[in-house]
């Protein structure tokens, strides 16, 4: 395992900040290889880590689904979970903007393009990059947003976090085209699994529905964090999958995501979910969660 070079102390605050094979960089200098296979067949795997006030919330959860992703598309990483988790804390650190965005990216490495893997042994190219953690305008949360139902056209190891994410950019931005924030996804059987970049959850009859933790979902961290709060708050939680029709007619519906959090859904295809307002379930989830990451904030965290 090859040790991460020490970070200059003092070092200065900077807004992008690039963590690349080893060492720290201006993200504006940060290149890799036109034959790395990220870049020639989407063959790697990425995560994305929220900081509040410089803290990575959830980080141990997220490190778990790197590992998984990366052993799922048979990649070796060069540097270890203990070195990657101190890049994503010193990249937090760092980090001028009070609440952090942190992606990572690991590929197969640099190799002349052949579809099977390389012969000899490759580097693995892996990445670490900050930035200010995605605003959206409040009314998304107060208000709800809306979805577009779309067929969910991807492969069979969705819960794999790979770069591969050509049906999800295709879908979200049909959403976006259509004015909508998501595109909710069903299957053939008209079952719902997730959303574009997003795990999806519907309210039927008091009870919280979502999708089990299966190949044909992202096992999302913010999914883990709800379930556990739903649990503290006494809610009724059944995680059996439901049809776009269920969705439909849910009493509430909403998403989850590191970025968003629990983003309340006030209508699908232009028709409203319930009474077309953040419902009191979701509503409950988002304090929570709010409360959650407020303690993290005060550096009260169960979890960092
Ligand atoms: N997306 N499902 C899909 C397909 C996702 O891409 C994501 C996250 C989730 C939620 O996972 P988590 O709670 O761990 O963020 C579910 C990230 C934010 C992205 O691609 O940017």
């Amino acid at each position: 395992m090859a040790r991460l070079p020490t970070p200059r102390a003092g070092a200065p605050l900077m807004a992008d900040l690039l963590w690349l094979d080893g060492a720290f960089l201006p993200a504006e200098s940060g290149r890799v290889s036109f034959e790395d296979r990220g870049f020639q067949f989407a063959d790697g795997i990425y995560e994305v880590v929220a900081c509040f006030d410089g803290e990575p919330f959830m980080i141990e959860e997220h490190l778990d689904r790197f590992d998984a992703s990366a052993a799922g598309l048979l990649i070796d990483p060069d540097y270890s979970r203990d070195a990657r988790r101190e890049v994503i804390l010193e990249l937090a650190h760092r980090s001028p903007a009070r609440d952090t965005m942190i992606y990572g990216q690991l590929t197969r490495g640099a190799a002349p393009r052949s579809h099977v893997f390389p012969a000899a042994h490759v580097h693995p190219t892996e990445l670490w990059h900050a930035r200010p953690l995605p605003t959206y305008p409040p009314e998304y949360h107060q208000k709800g947003v809306g979805l577009i139902s779309h067929p969910d056209e991807r492969w069979a190891n969705c819960h794999l976090k790979t770069i591969s994410l050509l049906p999800n950019i295709l879908a979200k931005e049909k959403a976006k085209r259509a004015g909508c924030f998501e595109a909710l996804f069903y299957n053939t059987e008209g079952i719902v699994t997730e959303c574009g970049a997003s795990n999806a959850w519907a309210v039927v009859d008091g009870e919280i529905r979502t999708h089990p933790l299966t190949h044909a979902i992202l096992g999302g961290i913010t999914r883990i964090l709800i379930l556990e709060l739903a649990r503290e708050l006494n809610l009724r939680v059944n995680e059996t999958a439901a049809t776009l029709d269920v969705f439909r007619c849910a009493e509430e519906v909403f998403l989850s995501s590191t970025t968003v959090g629990a983003l309340p859904v006030a209508g699908i295809d232009g028709r409203p979910v319930g009474s077309g307002t953040p419902g009191p379930i979701t509503r409950a989830l988002m304090a929570a969660l709010d409360e959650r990451i407020a303690s993290v904030r005060a550096g009260m965290g169960a979890r960092t």
